[in-house]
């Protein structure tokens, strides 16, 4: 078997094992990917400045967080992905006990293929999940949802706030990637080269969204239903439907984390959804620090966006990111060698933030300040 050691060679692999419809969903962003490059060149632009002789050592480090009370093993989140059953069948199942067995939080897409109620019932039960929104047009579905989510025990909620419209991704919309595929000569060349991939699916069935109701005659279009126009009384309405915690997704700026804030977040994901929404958006670790000054302690500041290392997490962390969270990362696990993949992905961006951090002179993430980096 092939040797993974980092996260590009699952992308490698998963770029082989995948139909070109699916690898090109899951892996450009939007127009020129100008922010997808800015993301990943921004993180390489901060330097370590290392302290020695801190008696650090491999094995001994703490990575553990707390967060909403509850202690996370590493400082990451796998965030949320629709349509991740195109990867890996009950991806999102295998997503959650990946999560769970890293001692991590999991969130669910509103986007899953596998629905609210079944990741729930299925997945590993000490694992802490999340829901991730999207607003409906009908409030009354929108509040049906989530009570959904409510009932079956999801300990937070995220709101994504930076999809007031789909971004313009060249390659998904040459490819034709929507629920349900609709098959045509060029997908079914596309499938036929990818023999593994199709055998499962046929096997497992087409993946839908699985939050939705579903017939394959009249199959739910989720651009139908979003609610697209929303603002921060939408906002104020979910803070008085929702008592568990809420973490507003989506954030570029001071003045709207700041408006987070003040509406009642508890945390919030600086990100520009991995460069797939406005091409030229700026890399979220350019304003990390900014928001951290200006938010405080009052609420969590995570963060997102082209994380491919956990080297790069420990810069992030230094900044004062509470979290980071993964999006691509972990569905290139999933999508190469299916849960044992992602597992896998995580476990080397545990491997690396122990490296990286015995050699920043860093026994627990608390160590980890402005001092040890520049160039932020
Ligand atoms: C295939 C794919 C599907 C995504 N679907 C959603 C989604 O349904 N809801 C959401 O809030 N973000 C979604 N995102 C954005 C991720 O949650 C995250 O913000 C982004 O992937 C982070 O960047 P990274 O992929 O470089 O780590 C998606 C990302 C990818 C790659």
């Amino acid at each position: 078997m092939r040797t993974f050691v980092n996260t590009e060679d699952y992308r490698r692999e998963a770029s082989r094992r995948l139909p070109r419809i699916a690898f090109d969903y899951l892996d450009p962003g939007a127009e020129d990917e100008i922010t997808c490059r800015m993301n990943r060149e921004q993180l390489a632009a901060i330097q370590f400045q290392p302290r020695v002789l801190r008696g650090t050592s491999l094995g001994e480090i703490d990575l553990s967080v707390e967060t909403f009370g509850k202690a996370s093993r590493l400082p990451l989140v796998i965030g949320p992905t629709g349509f991740a059953g195109l990867f890996w069948p009950n991806a999102d199942l295998g997503l959650a006990d990946c999560a769970a067995a890293a001692g991590i939080p999991f969130v669910l897409s509103t986007a899953s293929t596998m629905s609210i109620e079944d990741v729930a019932r299925r997945s590993n039960p000490a694992g802490s999940r999340w829901f991730q929104l999207y607003l409906l047009k009908d409030q009354a579905a929108t509040a049906a949802m989530l009570q959904r989510a409510w009932d079956a025990d999801y300990e937070a909620i995220v709101l994504t706030v930076d999809t007031p419209c789909a971004g313009k991704r060249e390659a998904s919309i040459r490819g034709g990637a929507r629920l349900p595929l609709h098959l045509d000569a060029r997908k079914i060349l596309d499938f036929a080269r990818h023999p593994l991939w199709t055998i499962q699916m046929l096997l497992n069935g087409e993946p839908h969204l699985a939050n939705f109701p579903y017939s394959r005659k009249t199959p739910f279009i989720m651009e139908e239903h979003l609610k697209r126009g929303i603002g921060w009384d939408d906002m104020a309405w979910l803070r008085k439907n929702w008592d568990r915690p809420l973490i507003v997704k989506g954030i570029q700026c001071v003045e709207d984390a700041l408006l987070a804030r003040d509406m009642g977040a508890d945390a919030i994901v600086v990100s520009n959804h991995g460069g797939r929404q406005l091409d030229g958006a700026q890399s979220p670790m350019r304003i990390l620090a900014e928001i951290v000054r200006a938010v405080g302690s009052t609420v969590k500041v995570m963060i997102d966006s082209g994380f491919r290392r956990g080297s790069e997490a420990v810069k992030a962390l230094a900044m004062g990111a509470h979290c980071v969270w993964l999006g691509r990362a972990t569905l290139y696990g999933i999508a190469a060698r299916g849960p044992a993949g992602a597992a896998d992905v995580l476990k080397i961006f545990e491997d690396e933030m122990r490296r990286a951090m015995t050699l920043l002179g860093a026994n627990k993430i608390k160590e980890l300040d402005g001092s040890l980096i520049k160039g932020a």
